[in-house]
């Protein structure tokens, strides 16, 4: 059983960061009733869906992905790249610290839980605007003790590593060839994108299920085609403020509760 930390909607959404989407207007009840079909879908897929109250004044508050990377052992609490997101941290951390010990990145140090893919116990981070060396060097430092490797990434024109490649089933990638390189993930049977959706490379796996968004039937039908089964939603809204799937919640294996208080 997996549990699915989310957080509401910020009706200050539309003062998002924004690095490679235009901006447009977003309307916050779509958005907000956009996320509630996401929380549903994560539910279908067998998740218990734990969802933090609002902070009102945090735009980008509802992608929880970037604050946490959260592993069986420990949550390390993130240092996001964007200065507008640190704040979002604290209240994440009340929240993961009863189910894990936590760590946390500290200055100079950033990374954003977006640019962190993991692979069974191989971590790939991306070496992106958000995540810098001292981020990377502090993650390895925190989770080699435990049996994990860590790996820097380079990517490009696209805000973070999980943009360009996700997990698909323990063997198996999604990947962009335009915003990462295929050489770090060779060991994987990789499966791309359709070319005429740029940015479908973010899906949410759970178990055997994985979760996308609705605007990209093209990759949908590659992803059936090879065998996965898929549950797509409208997020059209939230994409506006640059978010994707995978930043919509935090997943953590149940069971692995730690009494810290
Ligand atoms: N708007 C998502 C981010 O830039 O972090």
């Amino acid at each position: 059983m997996w549990i699915a930390i989310t957080r509401e909607v910020s009706p200050a959404m539309a003062r998002c960061e924004l690095s490679f989407v235009a901006r447009e207007p977003i309307d916050i009840a779509r958005a907000a009733d956009q996320h509630r079909d996401y929380m549903h879908a994560l539910e279908t897929l067998g998740c218990r869906v734990v969802t933090l109250s609002v902070q009102r004044d945090l735009p980008d508050s509802v992608f929880v992905e970037d604050v946490a990377i959260v592993i069986d052992e420990l949550a390390v609490m993130t240092r996001p790249g964007a200065e507008s997101r640190r704040p979002e941290v604290a209240s994440v951390a009340a929240a993961l610290k009863k189910f894990r010990p936590l760590a946390t990145i500290e200055a100079p140090g950033t990374i954003d839980g977006g640019d962190v893919m993991r692979m069974g116990r191989a971590f790939y981070v991306g070496e992106s605007a958000r995540s810098n060396a001292s981020g990377i060097a502090q993650l390895r430092a925190l989770v080699a003790p435990h049996g994990y490797t860590v790996q820097g990434v380079p990517t490009r024109g696209c805000l973070h590593l999980k943009s360009a490649v996700t997990q698909l089933s323990d063997d198996t990638v999604l990947l962009q060839p335009d915003w990462v390189d295929r050489e770090p993930f060779a060991d994987y049977r990789i499966i791309d994108i359709d070319p005429a959706e740029p940015h479908a490379a973010n899906v949410v796996r759970v178990d055997d299920g994985l979760l996308m968004p609705a605007s990209f039937p093209r990759t949908r039908e590659r992803l059936l085609g090879a065998g996965f089964k898929v549950i797509s939603v409208d997020v059209s809204e939230l994409q506006k403020a640059e978010g994707a799937v995978t930043c919509c919640s935090l997943l953590l294996r149940e069971g692995k509760d730690h009494n810290a208080g």
